[in-house]
């Protein structure tokens, strides 16, 4: 379609073919769970993050996204480039790393942003399951 035209095959192809959509248990201890939204679009994100407990290192990445294209492409690429990395490396992915890679038109940014936002709320949700928030008797330790 026209709309697509102006898109990159990159989006066009995660757009169609989005990878690791889906869901995890977000009770599970060694999952973190993100849900970003925009608001500039009022598109919503949710992205999970599984971690190995011993190495540190996240194995798996599933999301959903109710959003425009770009948002499902950068979703998308971004449940990809998590996989295999330590949450430090995870957490320093911009959503210039992700607008890049999928030549996305400047009135698009904020849709890897919200990618970008989504990872890093991913990992603080892993480390606070892991943490506590320090209370007595705190629900999560
Ligand atoms: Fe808002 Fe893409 S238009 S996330
Ligand atoms: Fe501490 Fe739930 S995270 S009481």
């Amino acid at each position: 379609t026209t709309l697509e035209g102006r898109y990159s095959d990159k989006v066009s192809d995660h757009y169609n073919n989005p990878r690791n959509v889906g869901t995890f248990d977000k009770e599970d201890p060694s999952v973190g769970t993100a849900y970003e939204g925009a608001p500039a679009c009022g598109d919503v994100l949710r992205l999970q993050l599984k971690v190995d407990d011993k190495t540190g290192k996240i194995v798996d990445a599933k999301f959903k996204a109710f959003g425009c294209m770009s948002a499902i492409a950068s979703s998308s690429y971004a449940t990809e480039l998590v996989k295999g990395k330590t949450l430090d490396e995870a957490g320093a992915i911009t959503n210039k790393d992700i607008s890049e890679e999928l030549a996305l038109p400047p009135i698009k940014l904020h849709c890897s942003m919200l990618a970008e936002q989504a990872i890093q709320g991913a990992i603080e949700n892993y480390k606070k399951k892991k943490v506590g928030c320090g209370a007595k008797n705190c629900c999560s330790t």
